[in-house]
Parts: structure tokens; sequence; C-alpha cells
């Protein structure tokens, strides 16, 4: 019996020592094959006495049953531990972190834009949009600047093609135009809508709401430098009525600065200058009393009384109607708002630079 229980131990240890089924099944054929060592053993009992062939031929089997029970059990070993292995191999980890889609945002200067329509908004402002290229006549001319006007000089203008030689077509170096084309569609509309019989005392009758819009959007100029770029924006404001005053300007520009930059202490200036298109004229400059800036005039905008002649251009009787106007610089109050001082960074793209305002 002890060769029998030499070769169930040599096949456990011949089993455990192998590591893949084809092994395994290689290993199997020297015990259970044609000519494997259990086989043999049955060959062997040919040659016994019948007495001894039962029990030898019982052992034999309980053997090989041993063997048989030995392979399959290393045969559920080496399958459970290749699942393992592959389980293990095509594990998706779910507590990685997804990959992330970029975030947009909205650039400074429209972050800006946004501030100004709702501040503008919140005092009754309507908001007009209007043609970047714009004809000489509401560029330049309607609003009281001549052909041969020292003040077309002011602006280093780009022209286009289009026009003729006497009206050219230009990119417009300022929102100004925007005074004409909204408050002559305004006037239109109203009027119109009285059947042409609305003039005097229109605004107070109420046949005509007063004119009360901001116009922001891209202009242009040919300049370029650390504060200077060829594309810029402005925000042109228009209050026109009965009786609407350079007080009005002041209260209504001081309460716009101190929402915009939240500082009920920022102090204005309304510094004396020259516009074409308006009389009396002045430049608003505006002071922080504390912080980095603290001390400096800004320049943030030029404004005034709208010249009766424009007013004229807009179809109203400049001795019945009056009013303010201002246009300012967003770029400059984006610049100042987050303390950025090269104006190139807003219009290079660079992403660094932009996404810190998301
Ligand atoms: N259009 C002027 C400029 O670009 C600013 C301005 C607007 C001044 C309205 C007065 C009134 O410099």
């Amino acid at each position: 019996m002890n060769d029998l229980t030499t070769v169930v131990d040599s096949a456990v240890a011949a089993f455990a020592a192998v590591n893949t089924p084809a092994d395994l099944e290689n290993a199997k054929a020297q015990y259970l094959g044609k000519s494997g060592r259990i086989t043999d053993m049955m060959k062997g009992m040919a040659a016994l006495p019948v007495e001894e062939k039962k029990t030898r031929g019982a052992a034999i089997n309980l053997a090989k049953q041993a063997i048989e029970a030995a392979l399959n059990a290393r045969r559920q070993a080496l399958a459970d531990a290749e699942l393992q292995a592959q389980l293990q191999a095509e594990a998706l980890d779910v507590t990685l972190p997804g990959r992330q889609r970029g975030q947009g945002g909205l650039h400074p200067v429209s972050l800006t834009l946004e501030r100004i329509e709702a501040i503008f908004g919140s005092m009754g402002f309507e908001v007009a949009q209007g043609p970047e290229i714009e004809s000489d006549w509401f560029n330049f001319t309607a609003l009281n600047t001549p052909e041969d006007h020292p003040a077309r000089s002011m602006h280093d203008t780009f022209y286009v093609e289009g026009g003729s030689e006497a009206a050219p077509n230009l990119l417009r170096t300022h929102t100004s135009p925007m005074q004409i084309r909204h408050a002559v569609q305004h006037v239109k509309k109203h009027r119109l809508a009285a059947e042409g019989s609305v003039t005097a005392g229109d605004f107070f009758s109420g046949a005509m709401p007063e004119i009360r819009v901001i116009a922001p959007g891209r202009t242009y100029r040919v300049d370029s430098d650390a504060t200077h770029s060829p594309m810029f924006h402005q925000c042109e404001g228009l209050w026109v009525g009965e009786a609407i005053s350079f007080k009005d300007l002041k209260f209504v520009f001081t309460d716009f600065c101190r929402t915009f930059f939240e500082n009920k202490d920022l102090v204005l200036r309304f510094r004396p200058s020259f516009f074409p298109f308006t009389e009396p004229s002045a430049e608003i400059d505006i002071q922080f009393p504390s912080g980095p800036l603290a001390g400096r005039w800004l320049e943030v905008a030029g404004s005034g009384q709208v010249h009766p002649n424009v007013i004229r251009n807009m179809g109203l009787d400049p001795e019945r109607y009056i009013g303010f106007a201002f246009g300012m610089g967003p770029d400059r109050l984006t610049m100042l708002r987050y303390g950025v001082n090269d104006l190139r960074l807003f219009f290079d793209g660079d992403i660094r630079f932009l996404s810190q305002f998301r």
C-alpha cells in the first residue's frame, strides 16, 4: 500500500507546483493518462491472484479518486486565480475623479458691461446696440462736428471701403453716434404712435417718454500702447427730457460710480472740457478714498449737456428739449475694478489671465 500513498502524495505535490491549466493537464497525464502511473498499476494487477486483485484494485481505485479530487481542486483554484487576475486587470476605479470639462466664463470686460447695464437698468435706462461700421454723418456731422472742424483730428479714424468721398464709411471712433440713431428712432416711434401731432410738451403730456438709454459696444481708433488698444469699448449714456440738467448728470453718474465700485465714499470731479456735441462739457474723474489708487484722479468719462444742434439732429426742438450725455470707458473701469495695469491683457486672449475672472 505504501507505493500508493507515495503516488498520491507525489501527484498532489505535482499539481500544487503548476501554475497554469495547461501544465496541470500535463501533470495529470503522468498519473491518470494512458501510460500514467495509476494506469500502469492497474495493468500490473493482471498477474495477481484473484483475492489480491480485489483488495489491490480497491486500493488503487481509492488512490485514483484521491488524485482526481486533488486535480479538480487544483483546476478550480487555477480558474479562480485566473478570474481574479482578470478582474484586477480590468478593474475600474470608480473613486477616481472624472475628467473635467473646461469651464468657460465671461470676459472681464463683458462682466463690466453686464454690471453697467444692470446699474443703469435699475435707473430706468434702456440698452441700445448699433453698428460698428458707421457713416461719417452719424459719427461726426450729426454730432455737431462739420467736415473741416478741428475736433475731427481728435480721433484717429479707421476709414473703410463702401462710402463715397463726401460720405465715407468708418469704424466708429466712439459710441456717441448711438445718441442720434437711438433718439431718431425713439422720436419717430412715438410721433407715429401719436399720428404726427406730438411736438411741444410731448414728454410731460406722456405722449413721448423721455429718452433714457445707454449704448455699450466696441469702438476703434488708430492707437496702441499699454493703455490704448485700436479696438476698445465705450458705453454711451443719454437722457433727454424737458427739464434734464447738469445736476441730473452729476447725480446719475455719481450714483453709478459708487454702485459700480461698491464704494459710497468715492469722490467725483467734473472737470471743464470740450466736445463738439456737448455744451458745457466735462471730463469726469474719480478718486478712491483709500486703497492702492487713493489720492489720484482717474479719468473715466467724457460728458456734458447735449448741444442744441445735436438735439435738432435728433428731430427735437432745442428750445424745448434738453439733456445730458456721457461716454465712459468700460475697459478702464475693468482695469480699475480688478487692478489690471495693462489694457492689452484683455485682448491677447491668454486663458491664464482670463480664467482668473471666472
Ligand atoms: N464721445 C466722447 C469721446 O469718445 C465722450 C463723450 C460722450 C463726451 C458723450 C460727451 C458726451 O471722447
